[in-house]
């Protein structure tokens, strides 16, 4: 049997990308293009800017991400877009463009859950095997999601209040440095001294939920107590304290999680899994563990469209598609 060959399309926050890949497995092409630079001097993401940028680069987009892989759209076996959850006027433009694309080839039409391409995005770099746990850590979500076979997934815990890369972000402003924050967090992180006191979030004993607001509050007070005394911590300590209270937490409940759930296979997912404390937390717990872990390369950690073939080539072996009246969803539940 011929491998699949599905075009990913993604748009749902600031990245336009389309992708082809073979079999689930391999990338013959993932074209991102990035509007960092635009939404800079605001602070953070713009909805209509962002929806505009996508307007703008999508048709290009797709027709190099077709033309780098050597395919036509003839070729292709489905187009899968994202369907949510994300800022819906920047989802409605990629779902547009797969609904146009399958409705004049004729093709299958393929809505994926963002969550679910960027765990698949492990699928990338090597198979998965369940049980399987992934730390999905992004932007706009942070969850601990247990699969026990392809494209099925139990929420077991989630965040209460901030996503961990919004509190990067909003840490981040807090200290003067510019959008988005997490990869500078992280950058000067490993200059600082983790010296300062911050709270580790825990919440109740047996819960694998998250909780980042309280921690973003407390550097906050921490720098405006500071202030008060005339004293300024240097910006590297308060980098490096936020970092590893982050990272205690993700990493422990991540790990109890494993060894309460009999997991023996753990996948990180999503733009924060970029970071390097994270990382390698992470690797020596597993290593410890006993536990084989996939970290994607930094480029598939953040929003890309080969994640989203990925997942769709399961949701296609599957039959899972979508009909002709397919929606952008920014609410999409997993
Ligand atoms: O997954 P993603 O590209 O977009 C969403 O779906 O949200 O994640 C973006 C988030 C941003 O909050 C960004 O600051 C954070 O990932 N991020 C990082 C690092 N690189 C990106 N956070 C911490 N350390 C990093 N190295
Ligand atoms: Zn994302």
């Amino acid at each position: 049997m011929m491998k699949t060959l599905i075009l990913g399309i993604e748009t749902s926050c600031d990245e336009t990308s389309a992708a082809v890949v073979r079999g689930g497995t391999e990338i013959l092409s993932n074209v991102v293009s990035s509007q960092i630079e635009s939404h800079k001097r605001f602070g953070g993401v713009v909805p209509e800017i962002a929806s505009r940028h996508h307007v703008e680069q999508v048709t290009y987009i797709l027709e190099q991400a077709l033309e780098e892989a050597e395919v036509t759209l003839d070729d292709v076996d489905a187009i899968a877009v994202t369907e949510g959850p994300g800022l819906v006027g920047a989802l409605l433009v990629g779902v547009n463009a797969a609904k146009a694309l399958a409705f004049a080839k004729n093709k299958p039409l393929i809505g994926v859950h963002h969550i679910a391409g960027h765990i698949y995005a492990n699928r990338l770099v090597e198979e998965l095997e369940f049980p399987l746990l992934s730390l999905v850590v992004s932007g706009g979500h942070t969850e601990l999601v247990l699969m026990n076979e392809h494209g099925r997934y139990e929420v077991i815990g989630e965040t209460r209040d901030d996503a961990v890369g919004e509190a990067y972000d909003k840490v981040a402003r807090t200290l003067g440095l510019p959008y988005p924050g997490g990869p500078q967090i992280d950058k000067l992180a490993a200059e600082g001294e983790a010296s300062i006191d911050l709270p580790r979030a825990w919440l109740e004993a047996d819960s694998y939920d998250f909780s980042f607001s309280g921690l973003k509050s407390a550097v906050i007070n921490t720098l405006h107590n500071a202030k008060q005394r005339g004293e300024e911590p240097a910006p590297a300590d308060v980098a490096a304290s936020f970092q590893a209270s982050v990272v205690e937490v993700l990493v422990g409940k991540t790990m109890r999680a494993v060894r309460e759930r009999g997991v023996e296979r753990l996948v990180m997912a999503g733009g924060v899994a970029a970071n390097r404390g994270l990382r390698e937390a992470l690797t020596g717990a597993c290593e410890e563990a006993g536990v084989k872990l996939t970290i994607p390369p930094l480029a598939l950690c953040t929003d890309n469209a080969a994640m989203i073939a990925a997942a769709g080539a399961v949701m296609y072996e599957r039959g899972e598609f979508a009909g002709d009246r397919l929606n952008g969803e920014p609410g999409l539940e997993l």
